[in-house]
């Protein structure tokens, strides 16, 4: 377990940044109860395969089976709650913004959790799986929370068109406005956290390097080892959902 000393260098330094970021992974939503990409057996990427269900080519091949599996994670998602960990970001970037810190919040969760626990400088780097998109227009909606009725979707923008699920999938482009705006904060950062995540797709996988050659402060909060641990400064192996009200503690005491 990481040090309270250790904890509170790190809470003066958020106070004293110029620009905080931080970087979210499917680990923090662990704790909601929604199932992370790997690791254990019951993880995603252990139980389904990603090139038939997260690829443009699976979506052409078999557009039921994909929109199928979609909506049942959107189900989840509707039913699962924002945990501590989602919470306590939401206090950090109160607190940070109040002594005129930025702060900047990139996720790769495409679930919502953070706006829902009411963080509010959040990008979605992978989308949200709670705006489908029609594939003939383009155009998105957030569907009503009922379970869809027909796989794949019709499209209420073009009869021809069916509904997708607006989250970036492998060979996709990430949305270039959220690139944008992490690169203009991986710029200014001076601390940052990787949080829940595996570090293994980019570019988030690439931002705390981005950090650590400009001289930052790194952390990474995250029970199990990744491919960044060895280059971070501080690497709490704590669940997300325990660390961060610890980071609290100390930032408002
Ligand atoms: P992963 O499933 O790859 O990694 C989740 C990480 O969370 C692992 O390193 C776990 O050790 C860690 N973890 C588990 N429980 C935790 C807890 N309670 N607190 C903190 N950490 C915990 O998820 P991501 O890194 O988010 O992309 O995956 C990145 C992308 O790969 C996803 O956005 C998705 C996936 O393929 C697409 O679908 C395009």
């Amino acid at each position: 377990m990481m040090r309270e000393s250790t904890i509170q260098t790190i809470a003066d330094a958020c106070l004293t940044a110029r620009h905080v970021v931080v970087v979210t992974g499917a680990g923090l939503s662990a704790e909601s109860g929604l199932s992370t990409f790997r690791g254990p057996r019951e993880a995603l990427w252990s139980r389904y395969d990603p090139m038939r269900l997260a690829t443009p080519e699976a979506f052409e091949q078999d557009p039921a089976l994909v929109t199928r599996w979609y909506d049942w994670r959107r189900q989840a998602g509707l039913q699962a709650r924002p945990n501590a960990g989602h919470l306590a970001l939401v206090c950090l970037e109160r607190i940070v913004t109040a002594s005129g810190v930025g702060f900047t919040l990139l996720t790769q969760n495409v679930d919502r959790l953070h706006h829902r626990a009411g963080s509010v400088n959040v990008y979605e780097l992978h989308g949200s799986i709670h705006e489908w998109r029609c594939t003939v227009t383009g155009q998105s909606f957030e569907p009503p929370p009922q379970p869809f009725q027909e796989f794949p979707p019709r499209s209420p923008f073009d009869p021809r068109g069916r509904l997708r699920p607006a989250v970036v999938w492998f060979g996709e482009p990430l949305p270039a406005e959220v690139l944008r705006v992490a690169a203009e904060a991986m710029e200014s950062c001076d601390v940052f956290f990787s949080i829940g995540t595996s570090s293994v797709v980019y570019p988030a996988a690439g931002f705390a390097e981005q950090v650590i050659a400009r001289g930052g402060l790194t952390i990474e909060v995250n029970p199990n080892e990744t491919p960044i641990s060895g280059r971070v400064n501080h690497a709490a192996r704590e669940s997300s959902g325990s660390w961060l009200p610890r980071l609290i503690a100390h930032i408002s005491l």
